[in-house]
């Protein structure tokens, strides 16, 4: 069972079943991408814990797959407790990734990974007292959000309060609870996709992907591409930083670890237990997507890390606010040589929502990174007749 069933979703959906696996799709909405490949699928509010736990009673799932982070994880650390469910990687890992404050006490205290100095705040005047500690710049996030939404870099005082009414309006609940962490003026940033599965004796063995560069903006991801070139100090550090979280988090599967780097220092920045958006360039750049990766090890089957080739993705947004919109330029976008591309499926569109992904491999990341881009901008979305 998919808790959450996007363009992420979709993708696990369909690596799993190509290993003959039944597929149960839930999201928040109606035919949502991962509803329309699914054995079968369900509308609920997943943040509702008696809700979810009546749908996994019903449907009895042997594997319970999170695919987004607005979940309510208490009911599946309960469910798992008291042997009804099977979260994967683990519902531990599902409840402290979805607050900020979980993964970041987790990595920066238990673990003693080095990451953003940071503080937290539930008021505005909390907030003024932790960047008195913190200094500008610095980043404003709600502990609960994605996709950057109610973040904000702020350089000076006057900034503080639209930051934290900003905050309140993006948060997922309005918990009214803020991370403040000082800004790492970072080289780049990675995503290291980090994987747990099992060897042909039983044993749980940890790989890693080609390290992803990616480009943000606000928050949200633009581009990404595959390898990313780093030094090899830089490197180890990243797969140390890794290593040591996704063990701590435990279970089987892909997690995407985000991580700052300037030169050969690295900062932890935030874990997703599952595919990251980041990752969808490995549709392109290897010989197993993170996709088929995630269903392969949460089967207990093995798994290959390899690159095929460089690659790159870039988003495609939806420029309108409508339903059922449809898309120009395919051909063209497809004429470009080493150029794919996936549209989701979505059925309402916004400006900035994402509603596809242009791919593109070639002979070094920097030509897949153009193409990946021209690929994108050749595929308009237009309103439907
Ligand atoms: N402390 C920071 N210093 C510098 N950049 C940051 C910091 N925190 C976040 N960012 C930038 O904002 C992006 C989104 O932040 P992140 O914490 O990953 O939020 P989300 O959960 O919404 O993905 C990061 O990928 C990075 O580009
Ligand atoms: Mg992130």
């Amino acid at each position: 069972m998919l808790l959450g069933s996007g363009e992420l979703g979709k993708e696990v959906i369909i690596a799993l079943q190509r290993l003959g696996v039944e597929v149960i799709a839930v999201d928040r909405y109606e035919n949502a991408p991962g509803h329309q490949v699914a054995h079968r699928s369900h509308v609920i509010n997943m943040t509702d814990g008696a809700a979810l736990a009546e749908l996994i009673a019903k449907e009895q799932p042997d594997l319970i797959v999170p695919e987004i982070e607005a979940i309510a994880t208490e009911t599946l650390v309960q469910l798992e407790q008291a042997g009804q469910a099977n979260v994967i990687p683990t519902a531990r890992a599902a409840w402290l990734t979805m607050n900020r404050e979980g993964i970041r006490r987790l990595a920066g205290e238990t673990l003693s990974l080095a990451t953003s100095p940071y503080r937290f705040a539930d008021s505005l005047d909390e907030l003024r007292a932790a960047i008195q500690q913190i200094g500008f710049p610095c980043v404003i996030k709600p502990v609960m959000s994605s996709s950057g939404k109610g973040q904000s870099k702020i350089d000076g005082p006057d900034e503080i309060e639209s930051a934290w009414n900003h905050a309140a309006a993006g948060g997922r609940v309005d918990a009214g609870r803020v991370i403040v962490e000082g800004f790492i003026d970072f080289d780049y940033e990675i995503t290291l996709l980090t994987v747990r599965s099992l060897n042909e004796n039983g044993d749980t063995i940890t790989s890693f992907c080609d390290p992803i560069g990616h480009v943000q903006v606000k928050g949200d991801y633009v581009e990404s591409w595959q390898p990313h070139p780093m030094p090899s100090t830089a490197l180890e550090r990243a797969r140390e930083i890794a290593r040591k979280v996704t063990e701590n988090l435990g279970g089987l599967g892909l997690f995407g670890v985000e991580l700052f780097v300037k030169g050969d220092m690295v900062w932890f920045s935030e874990v997703s237990p599952r595919p990251h958006d980041t990752g969808m360039v490995t549709m392109v750049s290897q010989v197993q997507s993170e996709f088929e990766l995630h269903a392969k090890a949460i089967l207990g089957l093995p798994v290959n890390t390899a690159l095929r080739s460089p690659g790159a993705s870039a988003v495609i947004y939806g420029q309108h606010d409508a339903r059922a919109i449809a898309f120009d330029g395919v051909a063209e976008a497809l004429r470009i040589p080493g150029a794919d591309i996936r549209l989701f499926g979505k059925p309402e569109s916004f400006q900035r929502r994402r509603m596809g992904v242009a791919l593109a491999a070639a002979d070094s990341v920097e030509s897949a990174r153009i193409r990946a881009k021209q690929a994108a901008a050749k595929v308009k979305p237009v309103m439907p007749d």
